[in-house]
C-alpha cells in the first residue's frame, strides 16, 4: 500500500486549466511556509518568493510569457527568484566581498536552489488540493520581470509556477508518461546504449499516447525537443544576468 506522499508524487501532473476558485490567504501562507523548509545549498537560503494575485498583473506575466493562456487564467503566480542580494548582506556585515554571482558554481547554486523550492512549493499546493505549473518562459523577458519586480541587483527570477483550483478535465487527464525506467535510473554507471534505446522508444511511446489521447497537435518526444534545442530559445538570459551582476566564469577578474 503506498502511502500519501508518494501517491501524490507519482500522480503530478502539470495543470494548465483552473476553475477560477480563489486560492485562500491560509493556504497561500501555508504553501509557502512549506515551501521554507526546502534544503538550500550551505543554509544561505538564496532563494526569495515573490507572488502576485492581482489579475491584470497576471495577465501581464502571460504576456510576458508568450501569452501563455495557462498563466493568463491562473488564480496566483509565483516567482522563484534567486536572491544573492540577501547573502551579500552576511559579506557587507564581515567585510568582506561577495563574489559568488559572479561564478559558474553561483548561477549552479541558485538555479538547483530554485528547482528545489519550486518542487518543494508546488508538492504543498497539489498537497491541499491546488494545481500548478512551471512557467520557465518568464526568461523569455527576464528585463521587464526585472522591471515588474524591482529585482536589484545579484537577483534574478528562475522561474515561476501558476496556482490554481483545477478543472475536472485538468485533474483527471491522463499522465504522461515518461522515458523507460531503466534508461533513466541506472546503477554505478551511465549506460548510454541504454539511453538512446530509451529515447527512441520513448518518441514511439509519446506519439502513440498522443494518438490515443486525442491530443493529436502535439509534437512527438524528437520534434518538440529537437525544436527547442536547436536553437537558444531564450535569448535575453546571459544579457539580463551579467546586467544583475552575474557572471559564467570560474575566475572573478
Ligand atoms: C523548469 C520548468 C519550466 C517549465 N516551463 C513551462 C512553461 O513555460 N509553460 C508550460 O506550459 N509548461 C512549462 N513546464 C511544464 C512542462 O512542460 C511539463 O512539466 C512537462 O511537459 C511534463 O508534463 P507533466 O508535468 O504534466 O508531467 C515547465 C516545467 C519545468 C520543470
Amino acid at each position: 500500500m503506498k502511502n500519501q506522499t508518494i501517491k501524490q508524487l507519482q500522480n503530478r501532473t502539470s495543470i494548465r486549466e483552473f476553475t477560477g476558485d480563489s486560492v485562500s490567504d491560509d493556504d497561500l501562507e501555508l504553501i509557502f511556509k512549506t515551501a521554507q523548509r526546502a534544503p538550500t545549498s550551505i543554509n544561505a537560503q538564496q532563494i526569495s518568493l515573490i507572488y502576485t494575485r492581482d489579475k491584470e498583473k497576471i495577465k501581464y506575466i502571460a504576456e510576458l510569457c508568450g501569452g501563455q493562456p495557462q498563466v493568463a487564467t491562473a488564480e496566483v503566480f509565483v516567482f522563484i527568484v534567486i536572491d544573492f542580494n540577501r547573502t551579500n548582506y552576511a559579506a557587507i556585515a564581515e567585510g568582506k566581498t561577495q563574489v559568488v554571482e559572479k561564478c559558474a558554481e553561483g548561477i549552479i547554486v541558485g538555479a538547483v536552489d530554485a528547482g528545489i523550492m519550486l518542487s518543494s512549493l508546488q508538492s504543498a499546493a497539489e498537497a491541499l488540493g491546488y494545481g500548478t505549473t512551471a512557467i520557465g518562459a518568464i526568461r523569455g523577458n527576464s528585463d521587464k520581470i526585472v522591471e515588474l519586480l524591482g529585482l536589484p541587483a545579484r537577483t534574478f527570477a528562475a522561474v515561476g509556477t501558476t496556482i490554481g483550483v483545477p478543472s475536472q478535465k485538468a485533474k483527471s487527464a491522463p499522465l504522461k508518461p515518461r522515458v523507460p525506467f531503466e534508461s533513466f535510473a541506472m546503477e554505478d554507471i551511465y549506460e548510454n546504449e541504454k539511453v538512446k534505446k530509451g529515447a527512441y522508444s520513448y518518441n514511439e511511446e509519446f506519439k502513440a499516447f498522443r494518438d490515443k489521447t486525442g491530443s493529436g497537435s502535439l509534437p512527438s518526444y524528437f520534434e518538440t525537443t529537437s525544436g527547442f534545442y536547436e536553437k537558444s530559445y531564450y535569448r535575453k538570459t546571459a544579457t539580463v544576468l551579467e546586467a544583475q551582476g552575474f557572471r559564467f566564469s570560474d575566475s572573478i577578474d
